[in-house]
């Protein structure tokens, strides 16, 4: 089967290079997802039996003043990855978001829950979503929150920068999710395909999983327990003072919600299996972090 990734220098798309080392793997400098029309050509001359889309538009607070750019990528790029799914009988792999949802339930999110975004990034993930499920049976869309990687930008990385450069920080509170280890996501999708290249009767259902680390935490306690991980290992020689603040003291361009956390019974009773804790993949990248200081 021809796999095609989508999304080559992300935290995910990283992650499942290594899984599957025949797909061919694009980044933004070989197909420019802002420019839907180029897309279909690409897809036409890779003929790809399965598309694994992890690029998106994630800059969720320049998406508030860039919103034609964040539909572009995240919605209407997807659309034709759904349709040309659609007409060759592929299959096509994508992710979602915790942010589809307003944050105001009191309990973890299923797939079934109304979703409500706040801000124009979870618009237009949301978008790109409705689009799959409109034009395509044959998709899985993961949606999963909170994702970090030995490389990136995320929240990990940022700590432990900010562990060496501050004595105290403020991290929110009130904000509660469930962090998700890239490694981990793409462990998952290389399951799942893995049954799509055996007989059809393997095949988990098409549909909306909620892919998510096990374990949810608000951001501050998250600070806390890197900083504690990082020190214990040695990373960092010593832990700063950690204020817990709350979203009102941390202005931000877009909303976030303040519940975050996924239910990932369906894809768990799916796979027959639970999902990883997210501390096995900080627990990587800490010791991945080690071996880059020592060379
Ligand atoms: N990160 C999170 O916390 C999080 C949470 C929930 C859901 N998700 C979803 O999970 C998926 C993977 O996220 P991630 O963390 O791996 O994101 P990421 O690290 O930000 O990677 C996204 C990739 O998309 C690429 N991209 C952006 N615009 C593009 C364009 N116009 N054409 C081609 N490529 C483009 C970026 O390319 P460049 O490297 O060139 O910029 C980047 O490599 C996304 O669907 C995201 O919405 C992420």
């Amino acid at each position: 089967m021809n796999v095609l990734i989508l999304g080559k220098d992300g935290q995910v798309g990283k992650a499942l290079a290594p899984l599957f080392p025949k797909a061919k793997i694009l980044g933004r400098s070989e197909l420019d997802l802002a420019s839907p029309g180029s897309i279909k050509a690409v897809l036409q001359k890779l003929k790809p039996d399965i598309i694994i889309n992890a690029a998106a538009y994630t800059a969720v607070d320049a998406a508030e003043s860039d919103a034609d750019l964040a539909f572009s990528v995240n919605e209407h790029a997807v659309q034709v990855l759904a349709e040309y799914a659609a007409a060759n009988d592929s299959w096509l792999i994508h992710f979602s978001t915790d942010y589809v949802f307003s944050g105001d339930k009191p309990s973890a999110y299923s797939e079934e829950d109304d979703t409500a975004p706040t801000g124009i990034y979870g618009h237009s993930k949301l978008a790109g979503e409705q689009a799959i499920q409109r034009l395509c049976t044959r998709y899985y869309i993961f949606r999963t929150s909170w994702v970090f990687a030995e490389e990136g930008a995320n929240f990990v990385n940022t700590m432990l920068r900010l562990a060496r450069e501050r004595d105290e920080l403020g991290v929110v509170s009130d904000q509660v999710g469930c962090p998700t280890y890239a490694g981990d996501i793409a462990q998952i999708v290389s399951r799942v395909t893995t049954r799509l290249v055996q007989a059809a009767e393997h095949n988990i259902p098409a549909g909306i999983y909620h892919l998510s680390g096990n374990g949810a935490l608000s951001w501050h306690d998250f600070a806390e327990e890197i900083f504690q991980c990082a020190h214990a290992s040695g990373l960092i020689t010593r832990i700063p003072k950690l204020k817990a603040i709350s979203t009102a003291e941390y202005p931000t361009a877009a909303q976030r919600p303040a519940n975050s956390v996924l239910d990932t019974t369906k894809l768990e009773q799916a796979l027959d299996t639970s999902l990883p804790h997210w501390s096995g993949g900080l627990q990587k990248l800490l010791a991945a972090s080690q071996g880059a200081n020592r060379r």
